[in-house]
């Protein structure tokens, strides 16, 4: 089966060709992140406009990379929820559009249930059930995989989620956007110590997440001295540590509580180097195996999007004719189940 996915919920424009008995065959991405940086943050209409006018000349290009003719292709998938409202109309317009053009059915794919099985597009792919730490500039969240399409949030977020504590904490720092690769990068220059800044909610039990405090001590920080090249690094240093540190410390306590022996680490913050290297080591420790996507297929991507979408599209209801609805908030709750062996037959891991 071959099925084209396509990402439009946020910044970025994906697009790939996922095929159940050979892999991903072709994947392109365009990033926005030109049209947002002198905005500092991505501008939802802007978003929205570019969109349409990549979508189209990208699907092409991987079509032709893949060496597909939209005629062979048995299903198109494209993100329905969560993500902004006009961006996310712009995949499903063009999406469901191409379906009926091509008499095929098209599928509606949640963003996070894309980025959850984005490590199964590695050669080293989890088996399941397993742990998620999903975090991105939308989401922080621990989430319990039992089965395809099985999922329990254990711990999320009760304000910022991580990805925009990066992306604003980089903002107060005069660093560019978005934030997590920036913070990321000055880090590397930063005097360990020099600063400390709390880890949020550990010192309680539970596994949800709370980083707005931690983006207003920064602030604190930033407004009480005089900024010089290395402050700015040494705070970025501080920042990233107390970042990973309370994901780390919240994922140990997740395992424990769940006693699975595989986790997994997707979404854009999942690319940070540090917390990859962090999460190693915890596995290392507790005996647990670790698995996580490559960077690219880490941020948003249509990799992930055609992936879970063959595995959506021959079991959810095709919506009929041309009408069709975008999710703008959607929890991974409320997700249907794959059913039984069906995983199996419709995905395989590249
Ligand atoms: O998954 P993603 O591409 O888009 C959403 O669905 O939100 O995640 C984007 C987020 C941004 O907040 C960005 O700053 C963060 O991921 N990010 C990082 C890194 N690369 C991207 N955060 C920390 N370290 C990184 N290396
Ligand atoms: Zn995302």
């Amino acid at each position: 089966m071959l099925i084209l996915g396509i990402e439009t919920s946020c910044d970025d424009t994906g697009a790939a060709i996922y095929d159940t008995a050979r892999g991903l065959l072709a994947h392109k991405l365009y990033s926005q992140v030109e049209i947002h940086r002198p905005h500092g943050g991505i501008v939802p209409e802007l978003a929205a406009r570019d969109h349409i006018q990549k979508l189209l000349p990208l699907i092409n290009a991987v079509g032709e990379e893949a060496g597909v003719e939209p005629t062979r292709l048995d299903g198109v998938a494209y993100t329905s929820g969560p993500g902004l409202a006009g961006a996310l109309l712009v995949g499903a317009s063009v999406g469901r559009s191409l379906a009926f053009a091509l008499d095929i059915p098209a599928v509606g794919v949640h963003h996070m249930e894309g980025h959850l099985l984005a490590p199964m597009l590695e050669d080293e792919s989890p088996c399941f059930p397993f742990l998620a730490l999903l975090v991105s500039g939308g989401h922080t969240l621990l989430v319990d995989v039992e089965a395809p399409g099985c999922y329990r949030i254990m711990g999320e977020s009760l304000d910022d989620a991580v990805g925009e504590a990066f992306d604003k904490t980089a903002k107060l720092l005069g660093l560019g956007y978005p934030g997590g690769p920036e913070i990321s990068a000055a880090a590397t220059a930063g005097i360990p110590g020099r600063f400390h800044f709390p880890r949020p909610m550990t010192d309680r039990p539970g596994l949800d997440f709370s980083f707005s405090g931690l983006k207003t001590r920064v602030m604190e920080t930033v407004r009480s001295r005089e900024m010089d090249r290395q402050t700015v690094a040494d705070i970025a240093h501080a920042f990233q540590d107390a970042a990973v540190d309370t994901l780390v410390i919240k994922t140990r306590r997740a395992l424990r509580e769940t006693g699975y022996e595989q986790f997994v680490v997707a979404g854009g913050v999942g690319a940070n180097r540090l917390l990859r290297e962090q999460l190693g080591a915890l596995g290392e420790e507790l005996g647990c195996s670790f698995f996580y996507p490559r960077p690219e297929f880490c941020t948003d991507n249509g990799a992930m999007i055609a992936y879970a979408g063959a595995m959506r599209v021959s079991c959810a209801p095709v919506q009929p004719g041309t009408g069709f609805e975008v999710r703008p908030r959607w929890s991974l709750e409320d997700l249907e189940p794959v059913p039984a062996g069906l995983w199996e037959t419709c995905t395989r891991a590249d």
